[in-house]
């Protein structure tokens, strides 16, 4: 099977996946849904408005590094490779890399939310009308096999990971995630973006922005909850809360009950009371390294660290070395 370019391959979650996972997270102690429920076309969308606040630094400032150091970035990848991008939303950080690396074989965004890859993937085709362009609708996560090299021709796959998504996986949780991504890459390696421990008071800043973006963000998942599955959840019942917590090194996102709030999910009753959580994302922030020796332990090696000068981000290049050490 050959897909080499301009395709849209459909692997994406279906409703019982929603419901199973949604169901999944309301039962646990502590309550906790996973990131990638923000993502149906408003959550998107959302995200897009948060990159743009001036308390969010983390897309600017990974902007910034990709600007700076666009050159030595493309010496170090090299020519001639296929580009796998990992949850590109609107792609403007690949749309940057594609135009510095050095005549790049291809490009393969994946994504989990269909709507915000298929109107990417269009613009890009425009941007870049000579380059096989192919879009993956999944979870970047998934055990199964993607149909990358059926995507592609046959240069080095380099993955491209950036926004600190990393950041939104438990630490062994990340570095298993990396441990499955280095035989894929094999040969090749991982271009991915890091956000750094900092002054908390910018951390705060960052996920609870004026305009209430970050909030509104965090609401869409209950919004497209109660939208997509058969429930009587009620979102308005629920406020944004973020917070540094220092001894993790992560911001918590969570979503408090601000009254008693009873509801029924695909028949089944869940109760909060008052003040009520549940977890909607955590993100992590590391030291640089921290950062190097958790993908190192995941098989990668590390090549190269790029930061901007308030060492706020750093933008690593870890290879994968063609033969595993056992
Ligand atoms: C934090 S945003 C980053 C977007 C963009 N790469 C950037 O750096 O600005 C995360 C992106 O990953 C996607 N995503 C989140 N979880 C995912 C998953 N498990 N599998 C595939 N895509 C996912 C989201 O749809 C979103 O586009």
């Amino acid at each position: 099977m050959s897909l080499h370019g301009h395709a849209l391959i459909d692997l994406s979650p279906d409703l019982a996946d929603l419901r199973d996972t949604v169901l999944a997270g309301l039962r646990r102690r502590p309550r906790r849904l996973p990131p990638w429920l923000f993502y149906d076309a408003a959550g998107s969308a959302l995200f897009e408005r948060i990159c743009q606040q001036p308390e969010y630094y983390p897309t600017r400032t990974e902007l910034r590094i990709l600007h700076d150091h666009g050159a030595e970035i493309a010496d170090t990848l090299g020519a001639g490779l296929i580009l796998v991008e990992l949850g590109s939303g609107a792609h403007h950080k690949a749309e940057r890399l594609l135009a510095a690396l050095r005549d790049p074989d291809g490009y393969i965004a994946i994504d989990i939310s269909r709507a915000a890859l298929r109107d990417a993937l269009k613009s890009l085709r425009q941007r870049f009308p000579e380059l096989p362009v192919t879009g993956i609708v999944s979870d970047y996560g998934a055990r199964a096999e993607l149909p990358l090299r059926e995507a592609a021709g046959n240069g080095p796959l380099v993955g491209f990971f950036p926004g600190s998504t990393i950041g939104n996986m438990e630490p062994e949780a990340a570095e298993r995630f990396l441990a499955g991504w280095a035989p894929r890459l094999a040969g090749g390696g991982m271009l991915i973006g890091v956000d750094l421990v900092k002054d908390p008071a910018i951390l705060d800043a960052a996920y609870n922005d004026g305009a209430g973006m970050t909030a509104a963000f965090n609401r869409n998942m209950l919004v497209r909850i109660a939208r997509e599955l058969d429930t009587d959840l009620d979102p308005d019942a629920f406020v944004h809360r973020a917070f540094y917590n220092a001894e993790a090194s992560r911001v918590e996102m969570h979503l408090v009950a601000r009254t008693g709030h009873r509801f029924t999910l695909e028949g089944e009753a869940f109760a909060f009371a008052a003040g009520d959580g549940l977890c909607s994302e955590y993100s992590y922030k590391y030291s640089i390294e921290g950062f190097v020796a958790l993908a190192e332990r995941a098989g990668f090696r590390s090549a190269r660290v790029w930061t901007d000068p308030k060492q706020w981000f750093s933008v690593h290049y870890l290879t994968a070395p063609a033969v595993l050490e056992p």
